[in-house]
């Protein structure tokens, strides 16, 4: 293939013959001459077709083509300043229809927010090639990108961890995934890589951090996903006050790099106590911005000191935040003594950003007996304790370091970055808000023959009332 410019580039290549790939993106027949707005990843330009190019009236919307042609300059009357390209065209000299296009289900040339979302998520992969869900997708890249740069430069290791697992106790109802060769069992899709980072700790890892994607069947909303991505990471020999510097020296240069319109409103980022959260704003993710109408705002904030417990409807205590948070040094002979429940609070921080959680962390229980303590005051009993986390109080007694660590939901950070409404506008294959992915049918029926391998038979589906 001749050597390809990318669209972007066609601004420097004046004078020049270029050879450039994209789909049409408009087109304007003006009888002689047919004018095209030719779109590829990096941007759109106008290509100018005279009668002698055969093909070019049978162009039409999103045909993807190679054009060759000479790059000239627009004439003054004639600049389009919407563009970047907008001084610039290409005189075609040549044209190859790579392949043609049924006609478009949904507009591509649009910002999309008014088209039915079914639609929108059954052809995905059109509603993706506009500009704004492109552009979603490019900053995701960025934004990854900058936080693996700066964390291995902080000396940390990317560790992938497993998907088919055991339930891990994050207040969500689990995915269930049968096995086949042991019938009967199922592995759980973890709700958060919690009990592995802390694995990893255990094993000298001493710096973690993982791209990971998590999975909780929970009614859907417009912050959240049943499968979603954190960051997730997790250090040894550090204290609280180590994990939140760290995080919002990462935080304040990634919005720097990546989103530079953006103003953070304080740094460093105010520390509000979950009373103190509680009391003045009536929420533990308060919205601090002084100016709500600026877009460009940011107002992180950190809330600590979450109690541990609370009481659930039954009368007994449950975890507020993490089973496997260790108390404020100050309350750790009551956790060990199960005195004081009510009164004992968590190392747990939060991080929120203009009203949402962006994410939430602490330091761990990196002693048995802690550990087993908190699942005493939950009413635990010991025979449940020994099944469900035998494993992990087992590797605390082997030398677990003091470890702490924290996860962000990434997804709502990128998507308040770039103002979209919902996660699912940066998530390129979301589900809707039942669960369903409209594209692919899923979830869906599968097989008699493979439900018979799993040992697994359906109750009969209830008759809907129409
Ligand atoms: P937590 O459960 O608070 O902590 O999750 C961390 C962050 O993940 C985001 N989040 C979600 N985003 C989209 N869809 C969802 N369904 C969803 N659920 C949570 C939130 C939240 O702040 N293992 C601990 C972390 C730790 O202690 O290190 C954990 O998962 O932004």
């Amino acid at each position: 293939m001749d050597t390809r410019t990318n669209i972007a580039d066609v601004v420097g290549k004046e004078g020049q013959d270029v050879t450039v790939f994209g789909w049409v993106h408009a087109r304007r027949d003006h009888g002689k001459l047919i004018f095209i707005d030719l779109r590829d990843r990096s941007g759109l330009v106008q290509v100018v077709f005279g009668p002698k190019i055969a093909g070019a009236s049978d162009l039409r919307l999103e045909y993807v083509v190679k054009v060759t042609g000479t790059v000239n300059r627009r004439p003054e009357n004639m600049v389009n300043d919407k563009i970047p390209t907008g001084h610039h065209e290409i005189f075609a000299s040549g044209l190859e229809i790579l392949n043609a296009s049924k006609e478009m289900p949904i507009p591509v040339d649009t910002d999309g927010y008014d088209i039915n979302e079914e639609r929108r998520l059954t052809y995905r992969y059109l509603d993706l090639r506009r500009e704004r869900l492109a552009k979603n997708l490019a900053f995701r890249h960025e934004t990854i990108a900058f936080i693996r740069n700066f964390l291995n430069e902080q000396g940390f290791y990317e560790v992938e961890t497993p998907n088919l697992t055991r339930s891990t106790p994050e207040g969500a109802r689990d995915y269930l995934v049968p096995s086949r060769v042991q019938k009967g069992n199922f592995y759980a899709l973890p709700q958060s890589p919690q009990q592995y980072k802390q694995l990893l700790m255990v094993a000298g890892v001493e710096k973690y951090f993982q791209i990971a994607r998590c999975f909780r069947d929970e009614d859907t909303r417009g912050d959240r996903q049943p499968e979603f991505t954190q960051l997730d990471m997790e250090m040894s020999f550090v204290e609280e006050e180590d994990v939140l510097r760290l995080n919002e020296e990462l935080l304040v240069a990634l919005v720097k790099k990546v989103a530079p319109e953006k103003k953070i409103q304080e740094i460093p980022f105010p520390r509000l106590t979950y009373k103190e959260a509680m009391e003045k704003y009536g929420t533990d993710r308060p919205d601090l911005r002084t100016d709500t109408h600026d877009p460009n705002l940011l107002a992180f904030c950190w809330v600590i000191d979450f109690p541990f417990f609370e009481k659930t409807d039954g009368g007994g205590w449950t975890f507020t935040h993490n089973p496997f948070s260790a108390p404020k040094p100050e309350f750790m002979e009551d956790l060990l003594a199960k005195r004081n429940i009510g009164g004992i609070l968590t190392t747990q921080y939060d991080v929120a950003m203009n009203g949402l959680e962006i994410g939430g962390g602490s330091i761990r229980n990196h002693r048995p007996e802690a550990l087993e303590a908190v699942f005493e005051v939950m009413g635990f009993e010991k025979e449940r304790i020994r099944r469900n986390f035998g494993h992990m109080l087992e590797a605390l007694g082997y030398g677990a370091p003091p470890h702490g660590g924290i996860a962000w939901g990434l997804d709502r950070l990128i998507s308040l970055l770039r103002a979209e409404p919902n996660i699912r506008e940066v998530i390129a294959f979301p589900k809707t808000g039942d669960g369903r992915d409209p594209m692919m049918g899923s979830p869906a029926e599968v097989d008699a023959a493979q439900l018979k391998e799993l040992g697994i038979a359906i109750e009969k589906k209830e008759q809907k009332n129409n």
